[in-house]
């Protein structure tokens, strides 16, 4: 069949366009990281407009790199380009993005999370092959330090102003004192959040990555909250039994091998009317709902780091990044939980509330 006469010559530039802007999107990501690593988004934030000279000084870099660094970022719309002063202006808006380190919109790090998949490309290729699991800590070290750094920022904006008082009751007993259990706390930056907010209660974060949980010991140190934390190399299944009253599993059930295992432990070590806060990608049921930016992220990560490390553990229930309410409801009826209840949604996340 000849099918030259079926193709749409314009369809066919109009999704070659798209896949280069993918392509000049991961140029960029490289030109983002620079920015962040090297200052220069720093030396800009807040200075109004200046000259490469002037940016090149205040950040201790070579004029020519940077040069073609800010016409990058000015041709992407990262930057403003003044052509009557030759200057380049980092507007208010954008700051927030890319200079900002305490913004929740805070994004460079974000970076790492492909620089990482792009080194363990390898290990991607001989999984897909053999259907073997790729672990979580056996993936380039920037991708826990990646996803880490990239969320700290959202959990700061949403979980003690939003998630936790979403949660009924929760708020008072925290205020009053509880123990809480952090299960795949990665580098430690809900525990230590929560930590700082509620000082009566207790906070135990547990992972199966070593080198997490030593970064999550540094985190709490360093804010100040070590009396009230403590961190430990476990599984989920082994969650030492603390009579908690809070069990939460931020953007982690999805990634274990058996999540129904691990829900049927968190049921265990429950004090009395405890709750489990369910913290995980924001999805849809049904892959049609899910095919957009958010999905196409998600589930490229799920697919070479989410699926990978939950087949890593067996993978008697590989759940993926998109699982959606029903199936996470499902994995929580199976472990014996009755209550299930949506209480907070954003663009990358949602939230459950889950008791016995
Ligand atoms: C996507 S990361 C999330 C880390 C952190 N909670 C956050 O939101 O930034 C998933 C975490 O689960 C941990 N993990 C994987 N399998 C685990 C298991 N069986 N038990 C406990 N933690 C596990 C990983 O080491 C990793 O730190």
């Amino acid at each position: 069949m000849d099918t030259s006469t079926l193709i749409d010559p314009d369809k066919v530039e109009a999704f070659a366009m798209r896949t280069i802007a993918d392509v000049t999107a991961a140029y960029t990501g490289v030109m983002v990281s620079l920015g962040h690593k090297l200052g220069l988004y720093r030396a800009l934030h807040g200075a109004g407009p200046l000259s490469a000279r002037e940016v090149a000084g205040r950040a201790g870099c070579a004029e020519r790199y940077v040069r073609e660094w800010l016409n990058s970022q000015a041709a992407g719309g990262y930057l403003g380009y003044h052509a009557a002063s030759d200057t380049y202006e980092l507007s208010p808006e954008h700051a927030l993005v890319l200079a900002d380190e305490e913004s929740a919109a805070f994004i460079p790090p974000a970076w790492n999370v492909p620089a990482a998949m792009w080194a363990d490309e390898p290990k991607a290729l001989e999984a897909f092959r053999t259907g073997r699991g790729v672990a979580w800590g056996d993936h380039d070290a920037r991708l826990a330090c990646g996803v880490a750094a990239f969320y700290r920022n959202g959990y700061r904006a949403s979980l003690v102003p939003q998630w936790l008082p979403a949660l009924d009751g929760v708020m008072a007993r925290l205020e009053a004192g509880i123990s809480v259990a952090d299960v795949g706390c990665g580098h430690g930056h809900t525990t230590v959040m929560m930590a700082e907010a509620f000082p009566n209660s207790r906070f135990h974060g547990i992972d199966t990555h070593a080198a997490s949980v030593e970064a999550a010991g540094r985190n709490a140190s360093a804010a100040g909250v070590a009396g009230r934390t403590s961190f430990s190399v476990a599984r989920a299944v082994d969650l030492p039994d603390q009579g908690y009253g809070l069990v939460c599993f931020f953007d982690t059930l999805h990634d274990l091998g058996d999540p129904v295992a691990a829900a049927r432990r968190a049921a265990e070590v429950l004090a009395p009317g405890g709750t489990v806060m369910l913290v995980e990608p924001f999805a849809h049921d049904h892959l049609e709902d899910n095919l957009s930016p958010v999905g196409q992220l998600y589930y490229a990560g799920s697919a070479v780091m989410c699926c990978a490390h939950a087949i890593s553990e067996g993978g008697r229930m590989v759940l993926g990044a998109q699982a959606g309410p029903k199936r996470l409801a499902e994995v929580f009826r199976k472990a014996g939980f009755s209550h299930f209840r949506s209480v907070a949604t954003s663009p990358f996340n949602q939230v459950f509330e889950v008791r016995r």
